[in-house]
């Protein structure tokens, strides 16, 4: 809700004379009171005690008002459960009314694609049906959407609604499985604290992709952040990819040493780390599915899709965007459910064309779960680097 924290000082939002008024009996500096109202965060030090003695509140009155809880007035709310319950005005019926069913828009072997708001579809699906849900969100950073969605709502306006989207998310997850949101780190923080009170944490995996000019007062922004959590203690499917090893593409030499066991490297690549530099943004328009930004790559969602899912697992993305997740989950023999509230032309020209895709994930996995890809292999014996075979040769005639 807007404007709680005004509103337990008794201030009117719109009156500044009021707001100048308490600045200056609490001393405290307007434009900081301004903050707190608008970013809906609690004061601490001598803020604290100067705006809760003006306001003659204490600090649990205020922190009740703007919704923010510590621990000690949890409890507080947990030992008083039942005459809080008592006290509070009842929500009318709610839930009984659903949105009409959106109109199908594209029926393949595997999946089906609708035209609309998720929420009309995600109502209409049963509880505890799918396998791995992506989210990738619009991030509220004032684009325009081929849909002209409003990407510039309040932030507990956005965060609400992201958290309604969550909860039929969630709904929707199997137990055991597996569920990816995309998004901003900033915005990532808040939903990850309310995904960590209902579902098991995993990861937080960074994505390195720049994704904005460098900001004046900020650091570069330089990754996207990949929340992964699952339904329930332990994931149905968990089998990461692994990626062959970091070398020099011009002499092929070793980057790292990896610890210097050349003979316990496991042929099948090093491990997938929560960080992945080697996603790169789909930028040039040759590869592009669509006009306008936002489209993922095939290679995440490849790498997300064979990590949580195995083959006839269903796959769920409620924002469809140019269909990246339909056109992989698809190819590799998912079946998927998928919405988009915009225009959905491009995700049919993509099925359509749907080899490009194949093409290029065919092209990916042939490079992964290998220590060196054949191409670097054959340049590395050229230049007189070790491989597993002669690590393996060199062990031998020690023996
Ligand atoms: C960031 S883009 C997704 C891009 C997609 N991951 C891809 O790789 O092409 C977000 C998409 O969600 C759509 N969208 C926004 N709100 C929606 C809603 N309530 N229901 C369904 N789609 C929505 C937007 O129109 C936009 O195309």
């Amino acid at each position: 809700m807007k404007n709680q924290f005004f509103k337990a000082l008794h201030l009117k939002a719109t009156d500044r004379g009021e707001l100048l008024r308490f600045s200056r009996k609490s001393s405290v500096p307007a434009d900081r009171l301004i903050y707190y109202d608008r970013h809906n965060i609690l004061p601490a030090g001598k803020d604290l005690q100067k705006i809760c003695g003006t306001a003659g509140i204490s600090q649990t009155q205020l922190m009740l008002a703007i919704g923010i809880f510590d621990d000690r007035l949890r409890t507080l709310l947990q030992k008083n459960a039942d005459s809080i319950y008592q006290s509070l005005e009842q929500p009318q019926d709610e839930g009984t009314s659903k949105l009409p069913m959106p109109p199908l828009v594209l029926k393949t072997k595997l999946g089906k694609l609708y035209q609309g708001d998720c929420f009309s579809l995600m109502q209409h699906q049963d509880s505890d049906s799918v396998d791995l849900i992506f989210a990738d969100p619009p991030f509220n950073l004032n684009k325009l959407y081929p849909s002209n969605i409003d990407d510039n709502l309040r932030t507990e306006q956005y965060l609400g609604w992201c958290k309604d989207w969550l909860d039929e998310c969630i709904r929707l997850l199997k137990p055991g499985g597996s569920f990816f949101i995309w998004n901003l780190p900033k915005w990532n923080t808040y939903l990850s604290s309310y995904l960590n009170q209902r579902l098991t944490f995993r990861h937080w995996i960074s994505v390195d992709i720049k994704y904005t000019l460098p900001i004046k007062g900020r650091l570069y922004p330089s990754h996207y952040a990949l929340l992964y959590y699952c339904k329930g203690e332990k994931p149905a499917a968990f089998h990461p990819d692994r990626l062959p090893m970091d070398i020099c593409p011009h002499c092929m030499g070793d980057l790292k040493d990896y610890g210097g066991y050349k003979d316990k490297m496991n042929p099948d690549g090093v491990n997938l780390t929560d960080v992945w530099l080697d996603i790169p943004p789909v930028r040039h328009r040759k590869y592009k599915k669509r006009n306008g930004s936002n489209e993922l790559s095939v290679k995440l969602l490849d790498r997300i899709i064979e990590m949580a899912s195995d083959e006839g697992d269903l796959v769920f993305d409620p924002f469809g965007g140019s269909g990246t997740t339909y056109a992989v989950a698809e190819i590799k023999r998912r079946k998927w459910l998928g919405i988009e509230i915009g225009p959905v032309e491009d995700i049919l020209v993509r099925f359509e064309h749907i080899h490009e895709d194949a093409d290029y994930i065919a092209k990916i996995r042939k490079d992964i779960n290998c220590l060196f890809t054949k191409d670097d292999l054959k340049r590395r014996i050229e230049n007189g680097w070790w491989t597993p075979d002669s690590v393996r040769e060199k062990n031998r005639k020690k023996i």
